[in-house]
């Protein structure tokens, strides 16, 4: 690693090399001159004979006074701007801070270059191999676990430009250390035996914020499915709460899979109140925190409250009360 040495550096340095010149020259001749005998006299500033008045309150004094003005006048005019600029140059290191973060967590979201390419020598995990460039979503073929012979799925990968809608950051942060057992999706933190420090996944959770569409386009995008409780079950829940929905193998609609089983009464007794489905599913509740009648939220379920609309978070909540 190279330290990198700025301008301000390389002044300060030149600087400190003149002065550390200029004093030691100094010593020198002092420590030559008052070796001679009777040298104190001429040399103790205490003994030599100093100016009369006339000479030290005449243009000598209006030199000094010159100079004050001047310096205060630097002073007055270089302190107001310098604080004028401050919070504009705050505010831009801190956009610079944010900014680098994206370009290494887009660095680490996307396939390495060809080795020829220097932007292969930072690490790359090619999440857009499964999620599509730009987190658009798509597909991995997949073994899936338990299955003899093994039995090989086109599994869907979720889009990823959404994924701050639905999940805080600290959510995000869990899936991406932990992945997801038994889907395409590994663990890619060191805390889940992967390979990644904390740091980056930090700047991965950067770059997805990048990448958002934001909640306008995102319930755009939803707009089309209208207020049908099942085509918007099918389109943004069936994923995790039917067995098979991921790899075109559907089970029982809502029979259950990542997310509990939604059927044979089970969401009634969990949500007397359907408000507190909606209330769930709209916003669902950080992790530890209680929802429902006995649930404990484990911070998985995604929150839908930015990407449909409320009506439609009505009539998907109907839906499910109603299988
Ligand atoms: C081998 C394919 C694959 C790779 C590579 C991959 N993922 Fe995933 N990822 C998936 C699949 C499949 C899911 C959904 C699993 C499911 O059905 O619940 C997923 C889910 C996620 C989710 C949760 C989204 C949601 O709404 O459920 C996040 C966040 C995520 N991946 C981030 C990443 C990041 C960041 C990387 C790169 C470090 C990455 N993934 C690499 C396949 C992959
Ligand atoms: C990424 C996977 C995933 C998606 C997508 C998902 N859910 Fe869930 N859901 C879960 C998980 C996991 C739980 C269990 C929550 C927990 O333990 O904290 C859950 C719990 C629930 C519960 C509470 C069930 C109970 O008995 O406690 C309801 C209701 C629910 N989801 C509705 C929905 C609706 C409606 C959608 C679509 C708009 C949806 N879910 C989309 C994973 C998902």
């Amino acid at each position: 690693m190279t330290l990198a040495v700025t301008t301000q550096q390389k002044i300060g340095f030149a600087i400190a090399a003149v002065a550390i010149a200029g004093w030691l020259v100094y010593i020198i001749t002092t420590t030559r001159r008052s070796a001679q005998p009777g040298s104190e006299i001429e040399l103790a500033p205490n003994r030599r004979p100093y100016l009369d008045d006339d000479a030290m309150e005449g243009p000598r004094l209006d030199r000094y006074l010159m100079w004050s003005l001047i310096f205060l006048g630097v002073l007055a005019v270089g302190l107001p701007l310098y604080w004028l600029r401050e919070p504009s140059r705050q505010a831009g290191a801190q956009r610079g801070f944010d900014e680098r973060a994206v370009a290494r967590g887009h660095d680490l979201f996307t396939p390495a270059p060809p080795p020829s390419d220097p932007g292969s020598r930072v690490p790359h995990f090619g999440c857009s191999n499964c999620h599509g460039v730009n987190g658009t979503g798509g597909s991995t073929s997949y073994s899936l676990p338990g299955t003899n012979p093994p039995k090989q799925v086109t599994w869907q990968c979720p889009p990823l430009n959404t994924v701050t809608l639905r999940y805080r950051d600290s959510e995000i942060q869990s899936i991406i250390t932990y992945g997801r057992a038994n889907t395409p999706m590994p663990a890619w933190g060191l805390a889940g035996g992967g390979p990644m420090n904390d740091q980056q996944i930090s700047d991965l959770i950067a770059y997805l914020h990048s990448i958002s569409i934001g909640p306008e386009k995102a319930v755009a995008q939803a707009a089309p499915l209208g207020t049908d409780g099942k085509t918007l079950f099918d389109g943004y829940c069936a994923r995790c709460h039917t067995q098979g929905f991921s790899y075109g193998e559907p089970g029982t609609e809502g029979g259950g899979a990542f997310g509990p089983n939604l059927t044979a009464g089970d969401t009634l007794r969990q949500f007397p109140d359907e408000n507190d489905q909606i209330d769930w599913v709209t916003n669902t509740a950080e992790l530890g925190k209680p929802y429902g009648t006995r649930g404990v939220s484990h911070g998985i379920m995604p929150h839908f409250g930015e990407m449909l609309t409320p009506e439609q978070i009505k009539a998907v909540v109907d839906y499910e009360r109603s299988l």
